[in-house]
């Protein structure tokens, strides 16, 4: 049945009207914000490419945490800039490396806050690539034992929860295994599972100076043209033993995400990349889009399409604007 007897303006005649019957929320524990850190003090680079975000020296880092905190925000997830990098990327998972370092820092300031760290080796090795790498090849086996270490030593930390991102197969399992060994069974793993090869990371690639020196991530993220091996990932990550998932990008793989969460009851998370960062930054330097609005719609429709958690680097002006409208 339809007109007159159904009219759908009838419920969006008011605020108060919308508001009862409005299907998703977006709150503060939606969110996640990816912070990085650098060895030294009263360290505080900007990025050009990332208006707003930089990198901290861990005494900065602490400043920046605590304003984390009185926002309201539940979860950060850390990345972190080496003093040097090698063929093996040995500064993820030196007992002093630098996320080892603010991780400790963190978790003694702030012991609430739920502290992840992206467990990856491209930031770490001199080639760029996020696995060990042989006559021009990434591998994958010899990889797997660098990610374990480099997780089991984030966990030794303080780390709350690793987030594995290299796109290596049998990694879950692998930071699974060494973690249950270890006696931290309770230790949640959160799989980048569905991470494509995109050019939305150029950004995050000059902030965490990870960007590969030959080459691309080809061989080991996805094909952006591919859906349903998006789901095998899933499903593999989730035999491993990954706790959450998450799709990478966000907007451009709104329909990743959705596919996801009706496919598999799980909790989801995705990462609203650098790319799209800087995309909506420059737009609203310009004065060309309202940036409040548009972030605030963004990262809403990453929650209609599936998300329970959005990693980004919108997180702190969107508590901001979440507690002004209340
Ligand atoms: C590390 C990693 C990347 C991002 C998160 N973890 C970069 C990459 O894969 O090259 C990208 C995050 C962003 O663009 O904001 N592997």
């Amino acid at each position: 049945m339809g007109y007159p007897i159904n009219r759908m303006r009838r419920l969006r005649k008011s605020p108060r009207l919308r508001e009862i019957v409005r299907e998703n929320h977006l709150t503060k524990s939606d969110l996640m914000y990816p912070m990085f850190a650098i060895y030294g003090s009263n360290v505080r680079n900007p990025v050009p490419s990332m208006p707003g975000v930089f990198q901290l020296s861990v005494d900065e880092l602490l400043r920046e945490t605590a304003k984390v905190v009185e926002k309201g925000i539940q979860s950060i997830i850390l990345f972190g800039i080496p003093e040097e990098k090698d063929e093996l990327g040995t500064g993820a998972y030196r007992e002093d490396g630098i996320i080892q370092l603010a991780v400790r820092a963190i978790k003694k300031n702030f012991p609430e806050l739920i502290v992840a760290t992206d467990v990856c080796l491209c930031e770490y090795t001199s080639h760029g690539h996020c696995g060990v790498v042989e006559e021009g090849q990434v591998l994958n086996d010899p990889t797997l034992e660098l990610l374990a270490k480099t997780a089991l030593s984030h966990v030794e930390a303080g780390a709350d929860m690793v987030a594995p991102s290299d796109m290596m197969d049998g990694r879950i399992g692998a930071i699974r295994q060494i973690l249950d060994t270890h006696g931290y069974h309770d230790i949640p793993i959160m799989s980048y599972a569905a991470k494509y090869a995109s050019a939305f990371y150029g950004p995050f690639r000059d902030v965490a100076e990870s960007a590969p020196q030959f080459g691309d991530r080809s061989s080991y993220q996805m094909d952006p043209a591919n859906s349903n091996e998006a789901m095998r990932e899933i499903a593999l990550d989730l035999e491993e033993g990954a706790d959450i998932i998450m799709v990478k990008p966000g907007l451009p793989y709104l329909d990743i995400l959705r596919r996801a969460k009706n496919e598999f009851n799980i909790p989801l998370a995705v990462y609203n990349v650098s790319g799209e960062y800087a995309m909506v930054k420059a737009a609203a330097s310009k004065g060309w889009i309202d940036e409040q609005r548009v972030v605030l719609e963004l990262l809403l429709s990453m929650k209609r399409a599936g998300a329970d958690l959005i990693l980004t680097y919108h997180a702190l002006d969107a508590a901001d604007w979440l507690e002004e409208r209340g």
